[in-house]
């Protein structure tokens, strides 16, 4: 058996395993990433695509951004589309100037793949039969790798491993709370290279049900359908799903909406889900493995960001001064931001989807919180501080470094 010994074992190399690898590379915190899949396999998943301002300023501190600020694409505004109608929501306006930047999580995470490789980085790939052990006290992961097995003996484990990972699964059964929320359909998702309907996102609440008109770029457009969760990704034609998607938009958006051959379909299921605490021992859980949010308010990397943020302060910290501070703050700090942006984005869900369950009593409230929210500034100013991203206290990066 192989024994290494570094300073944290990062578990997952999703966006982020592979930013706090950054981050701590950075401020010259020794690591390693272990990842149970291929390197090209986690380069190619598809996800969501919206950074808040906070998070793409992460992405430049951590010296990432050089793709993102070429490529990205500042938006300052959204449109909501109910009863046939769009209603701006000027997100800059309304929040002294902030915006969002629509850039593909896929390449954020080639991007951070990118700049590990250059320095030179290890990642273990492909790595079975992953397991931590004795976080509690002197911690160790252990997995086997081309046949040959591995020890790594850390000072901390980092559980960046999303929500099927095995960190959250070791936790003891009576320090661990769970909190979830499942909703009964899903979101197919459609990627094509034909150009966005409109400048900027629509999202779209319909008797039809929900609809979302985003995109990567002015070639490539990425399109959702709210559907059953019975319904499989074979039912869908590229023609049943573009006739779905008209059937959902204004005249107007109809009018511009260029249809063309799908590069990637898929359904995903909505869950929101939060554990508490974050931290066990030695060991932290990050992004998805703690928390999921369903995508209607594009926080889900967001919030991984913000973890991180929190996580590679306390860890650089800890090194550089002997303070337990921040990792003793670590859980409470990250939850605070975790349970607002599960908030917004349950809310963001149910005003805009369809639910079986709703009686016409529920939808006419439904409909005059949607007039209500549009109609006052007040309520637009409460989406767009949400949906551009809410502050957290490590905004000023001069902590990270
Ligand atoms: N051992 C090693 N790696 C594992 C294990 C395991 N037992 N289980 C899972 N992993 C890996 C997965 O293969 C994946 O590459 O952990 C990684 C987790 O990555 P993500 O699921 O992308 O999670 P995270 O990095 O927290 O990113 C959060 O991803 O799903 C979106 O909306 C979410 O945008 C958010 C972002
Ligand atoms: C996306 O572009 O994939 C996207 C954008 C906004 C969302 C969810 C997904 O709310």
């Amino acid at each position: 058996m192989d024994v290494i010994h570094t300073k944290i074992a990062i578990i997952g190399s999703g966006p982020a395993g592979l930013l706090l690898g950054q981050l701590l590379y950075k401020a010259g915190i020794e690591h390693v990433i272990i990842e149970q899949r291929s390197a090209d396999y986690v380069a190619a998943r598809i996800r969501a695509g919206i950074l808040e301002q906070v998070s793409v300023d992460l992405l430049k501190f951590a010296g990432v951004d050089q793709h993102l600020q070429r490529d990205g694409l500042p938006h300052s505004g959204i449109e909501i589309l109910t009863q046939g109608k769009k209603h701006r929501i000027d997100l800059a306006g309304l929040t002294q100037g902030k915006q969002v930047t629509v850039y593909g999580q896929t390449e954020v995470t080639k991007d951070l793949m990118q700049a590990r490789e250059q320095a030179q980085l290890h990642s273990y790939y492909k790595a079975q039969d992953v397991q931590v052990h004795d976080f509690d006290d002197a911690p160790y992961v252990t997995f086997n790798q081309n046949g040959k097995a591995y020890q790594v003996q850390c000072d901390f484990i980092a559980g960046c491993d999303g929500y099927h990972g095995i960190c959250r699964a070791s936790a003891p059964q009576d320090k661990i709370k769970t909190f979830e929320k499942v909703y009964p359909f899903g979101w197919l998702g459609v990627l094509a290279d034909v150009p966005p309907v409109a400048d900027e996102l629509i999202y779209v609440q319909s008797d039809r049900g929900f609809a979302l008109c985003s995109m990567r770029s002015e070639t490539r457009s990425r399109y959702y359908l709210q559907v059953p969760l019975t319904d499989h990704v074979d039912d869908w034609s590229d023609e049943r799903f573009w006739e779905e998607l008209k059937n959902r938009l204004d005249a107007e958006s109809q009018q511009n909406l260029v249809t063309g051959p799908s590069i990637e379909k898929s359904i995903a299921p909505l869950r929101s889900f939060v554990t508490e605490p974050m931290r066990f021992g030695k060991m932290f859980l990050a992004g998805d493995a703690a928390h999921i949010v369903p995508p209607t308010g594009a926080k889900g990397l967001n919030l991984a960001a913000s973890d991180i943020a929190y996580l590679s302060a306390a860890l650089i910290e800890y090194y550089r001064t002997g303070s337990e501070q921040g990792i003793d703050q670590y859980s409470e700090k990250c939850l605070q931001r975790v349970w607002k942006a599960e908030r917004f984005s349950w809310w963001m869900t149910h005003l805009l989807h369809r639910f079986d369950s709703e009686s016409e009593f529920d939808l006419k409230i439904k409909q005059a919180e949607l007039a209500y929210i549009l109609g006052s500034e007040a309520g637009q100013t409460t989406l767009a501080e949400n949906y551009v991203g809410l502050p957290y206290e490590i905004m000023d990066l001069d902590q990270l470094s």
